[in-house]
C-alpha cells in the first residue's frame, strides 16, 4: 500500500511537472499570454530538466512491476533449453536469435524486455507486418505483430486437412498453445474447402492488433505491461464501439462459445468412441474408457477436434473473431455429425468436379 501510495505521489509531481514545463513553452511562443504561472515555472525550469529524465525512469520501473506480474515474467525452462525452434518463442534471447543459425541457451530468460525491445522484436513492432504460418503473404498487424509472431499455433492447418484427408497425418496434431492470431485474422482455423466462413471486421481491424486491447493506457498515462486484459479495457477500448458494455461476455456471447465448444467435443467422443481428448507430442491422444488409445479415428473427427482446440486454446472465447469462431466450430459440427457439407461431396455437381478430381 505504501509502495502504492508512493507511486502515486511521484507520478503525480512528474505530472504537474511536465504540466507546468507545457505552460512554459506555450507562454514562451506567446507573450501576450504572460500570466501568474510565470514565476513558479521559472523556478522550477531546472528542476524540470531533471525530472524529465526521472519521468522516463519513473516509466521504466512502473511498465517492470506490470511486467513482473505478467505471464511472460516465466519461462518453460526445459522448452526454452531445448533450443530451436522452442527457444523462437520460449525465450526472449532465443526470439531475437531466430533468424540465426544457432542459439544455445545460456540463461534463460522468459519473454523479457528485449524481446520486444531489441532486434527480432523492436523491427516486428516497427514494420507491424508477421509471417503467420497459415498465410503465403505478411500479415498487417501494426504494433500487435510482435505479439503475433508467437501467439499463432504453429501451424498450417490446410495442409494438416489434406494429410488427414489422404489419410497420411503422422500423428492428430493440433494447434499449439495460445495461438490468438489463427482466429484474430480469421484464416488460421482448420476450414473446409468452398464453405464459407464469415469473418469480424471490427475486432481484427483495430490498428494495432493485439496491443489495442491488451495493452491499455495506464492511469499513470504509460503503456500498460502486464498484457492480461484488464477491466479497465471495457471502458478504454470496448465502449469506443459498443455503447452499453460492462462485460466482455457481451450478449451473453462468451457463453455461447462455451455451450458450442460443449457440444462440438461431445460429439467428437460420440463420433471416436472416445471417453477423453488428451495430449501427447503435440497430438491428440484419444482414449476409450479403459485408457486404452483409439488410432482409428474418421477425418471429420479430426478435423472437428482441431477446431475445438484452437477456439478453446485462444482463451478469449470467440471475442477475438466473434463471427470465424462461431462459424468454425458450427461447420465443423456439421461436417462431423452429416458426414457431408456442401461442397466436399456433391458429387452430382458439374460445376465441383474439377476441385473432386485433383
Ligand atoms: C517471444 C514470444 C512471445 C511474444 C513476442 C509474446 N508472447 Fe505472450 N506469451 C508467450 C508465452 C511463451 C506465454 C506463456 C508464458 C507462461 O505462462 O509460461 C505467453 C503468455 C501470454 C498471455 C497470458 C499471460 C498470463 O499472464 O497468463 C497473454 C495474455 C499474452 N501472452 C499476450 C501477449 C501479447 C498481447 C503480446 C504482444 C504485446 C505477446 N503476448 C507477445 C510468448 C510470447
Ligand atoms: C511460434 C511460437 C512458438 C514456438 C516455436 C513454440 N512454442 Fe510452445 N508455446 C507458445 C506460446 C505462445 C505458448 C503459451 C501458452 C500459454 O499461454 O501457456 C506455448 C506453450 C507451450 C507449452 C505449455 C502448454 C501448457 O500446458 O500451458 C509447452 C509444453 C510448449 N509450448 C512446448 C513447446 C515445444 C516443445 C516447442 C518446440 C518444439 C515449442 N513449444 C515451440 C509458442 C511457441
Ligand atoms: C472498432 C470497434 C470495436 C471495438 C473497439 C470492440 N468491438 Fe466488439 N464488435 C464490434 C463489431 C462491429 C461487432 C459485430 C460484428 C463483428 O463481429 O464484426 C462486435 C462484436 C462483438 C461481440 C459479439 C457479440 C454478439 O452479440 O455477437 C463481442 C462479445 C464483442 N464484440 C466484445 C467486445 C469487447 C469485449 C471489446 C473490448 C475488449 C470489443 N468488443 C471492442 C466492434 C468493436
Ligand atoms: C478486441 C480486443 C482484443 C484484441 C484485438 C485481442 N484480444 Fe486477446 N482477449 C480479448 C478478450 C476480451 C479476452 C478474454 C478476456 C476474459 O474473458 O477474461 C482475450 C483473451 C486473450 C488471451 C487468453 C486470456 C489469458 O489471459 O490467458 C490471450 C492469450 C490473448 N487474448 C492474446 C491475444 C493476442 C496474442 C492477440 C493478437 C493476436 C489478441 N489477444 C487480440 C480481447 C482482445
Ligand atoms: C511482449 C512484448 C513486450 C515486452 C515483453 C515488453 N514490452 Fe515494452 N512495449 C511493447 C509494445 C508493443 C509497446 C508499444 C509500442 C511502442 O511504444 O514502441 C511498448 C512500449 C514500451 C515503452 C513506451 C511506453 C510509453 O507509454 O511510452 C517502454 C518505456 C517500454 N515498453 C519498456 C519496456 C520494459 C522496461 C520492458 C521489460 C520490463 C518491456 N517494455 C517489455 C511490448 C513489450
Amino acid at each position: 500500500m505504501k509502495k502504492f501510495l508512493l507511486i502515486v505521489l511521484t507520478l503525480i509531481m512528474v505530472l504537474s511537472l511536465a504540466a507546468c514545463a507545457g505552460n512554459q513553452n506555450a507562454n514562451d511562443n506567446n507573450a501576450a499570454e504572460d500570466n501568474t504561472n510565470n514565476n513558479a515555472a521559472e523556478q522550477q525550469k531546472q528542476q524540470v530538466q531533471e525530472d524529465e529524465e526521472l519521468g522516463d525512469l519513473t516509466k521504466v520501473r512502473l511498465i517492470s512491476e506490470d511486467w513482473k506480474e505478467s505471464g511472460h515474467q516465466y519461462a518453460i525452462v526445459d522448452v526454452a533449453e531445448r533450443g530451436k525452434p522452442c527457444s523462437n518463442c520460449h525465450d526472449g534471447n532465443g526470439f531475437n536469435a531466430q533468424n540465426k543459425e544457432e542459439f544455445k541457451a545460456e540463461h534463460v530468460t522468459g519473454i523479457d524486455c528485449q524481446a520486444c525491445h531489441s532486434d527480432v522484436g523492436a523491427e516486428l513492432i516497427k514494420n507491424g507486418e508477421v509471417e503467420l504460418p497459415f498465410l503465403d503473404e505478411p500479415y498487417e498487424a501494426g504494433r500487435g505483430a510482435v505479439c503475433m509472431a508467437c501467439h499463432n499455433g504453429r501451424r498450417n492447418p490446410s495442409e494438416l486437412f489434406e494429410d488427414s484427408k489422404a489419410n497420411q497425418l503422422e500423428k492428430f496434431t493440433y494447434p499449439h498453445y495460445s495461438m490468438a492470431a489463427a482466429l484474430l485474422t480469421g484464416k488460421g482455423g482448420m476450414e473446409i474447402p468452398r464453405e464459407e466462413y464469415s469473418t469480424s471486421s471490427g475486432h481484427p481491424g483495430l490498428d494495432n492488433t493485439c496491443a489495442s486491447c491488451h495493452m491499455i493506457e495506464a492511469e499513470e498515462g504509460y503503456e500498460q505491461h502486464t498484457f492480461v486484459m484488464e477491466e479497465e479495457a471495457i471502458e478504454q477500448v470496448c465502449s469506443k464501439c459498443h455503447s452499453d458494455i460492462d462485460t466482455f461476455n457481451l450478449n451473453g456471447y462468451q457463453d455461447e462459445t462455451k455451450e458450442r465448444l460443449e457440444k462440438l467435443k461431445k460429439a467428437v467422443l460420440e463420433a471416436t468412441g472416445a471417453a477423453e481428448i488428451d495430449s501427447y507430442h503435440g497430438g491428440f491422444l484419444f482414449k476409450d474408457e479403459n485408457g486404452e488409445e483409439i488410432k482409428d479415428i474418421p477425418h471429420e473427427a479430426y478435423v472437428a477436434a482441431y477446431n475445438w482446440k484452437l477456439v478453446k486454446g485462444d482463451g478469449s472465447y470467440g471475442v477475438h473473431n466473434p463471427k470465424y469462431a462461431k462459424d468454425l466450430l458450427e461447420k465443423s459440427y456439421e461436417f462431423l455429425t452429416n458426414g457431408t457439407t456442401q461442397g466436399e461431396d456433391t458429387k452430382n455437381n458439374g460445376d465441383d468436379n474439377q476441385e473432386n478430381n485433383e
